[in-house]
């Protein structure tokens, strides 16, 4: 594998990142998170293999209790990419980010049967937090936005300030 980097996402990774998550993430999910991030609704990062974007990874920043915490969301890496430890970059990425704004934490809602994901998490030192709960996210496709419902869980992890 080449080099790896990591940046904020651009409009023209699209097709980069379609060619890489294709066809698990439809175009259209794609897009509609490239636009989020542009319109500054969360923030968007992607690895690069050879200078290709073929994985992703989305976070925002949100008061609980008055106090930072970063949502770590939408960590897709394309399949042929796998087990190269390129979440677990993106992940370190997001918490790096995390320090840099002040927050307290990083959480996640992860699905009960993701198990190659609670695996990641619970590697990179996130423990369950809560009981179970229904999580419902919009697909979007071709077909149009449809909504998810998944049984998921929260996890969590303390980040230490700089
Ligand atoms: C989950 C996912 C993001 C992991 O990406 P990845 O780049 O392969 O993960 P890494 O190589 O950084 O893995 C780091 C550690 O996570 C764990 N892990 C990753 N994939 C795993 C799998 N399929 N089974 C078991 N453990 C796994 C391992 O402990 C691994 O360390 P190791 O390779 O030294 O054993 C990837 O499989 C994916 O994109 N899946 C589909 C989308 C998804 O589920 N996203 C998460 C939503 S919450």
């Amino acid at each position: 594998m080449g080099k790896l980097e990591i940046r904020v996402a651009r409009s023209s990774d699209e097709a980069d990142l379609h060619s890489a998550l294709g066809p698990d993430i439809p175009i259209e999910q794609i897009r509609a998170r490239l636009d989020e991030a542009e319109s500054g609704h969360r923030m968007m990062l992607v690895a690069l293999v050879d200078q290709r974007a073929i994985a992703t990874a989305s976070w925002q920043l949100l008061m609980e209790d008055e106090s930072p915490l970063v949502r770590l969301f939408a960590l897709d890496v394309g399949e042929r990419f796998r087990r190269r430890g390129i979440a677990r970059s993106l992940v370190a990425e997001v918490e790096t980010e995390a320090v840099q704004h002040g927050a307290s934490g990083v959480f996640l809602e992860v699905a009960v049967d993701n198990l190659a994901a609670i695996s990641l998490y619970e590697k990179l030192g996130y423990v369950q937090d809560g009981e179970p709960f229904v999580n419902e996210w919009t697909r979007r496709s071709n077909a149009g936005p449809e909504t998810v419902r998944e049984l998921s869980v929260l996890m969590r992890k303390p980040v230490l300030p700089a």
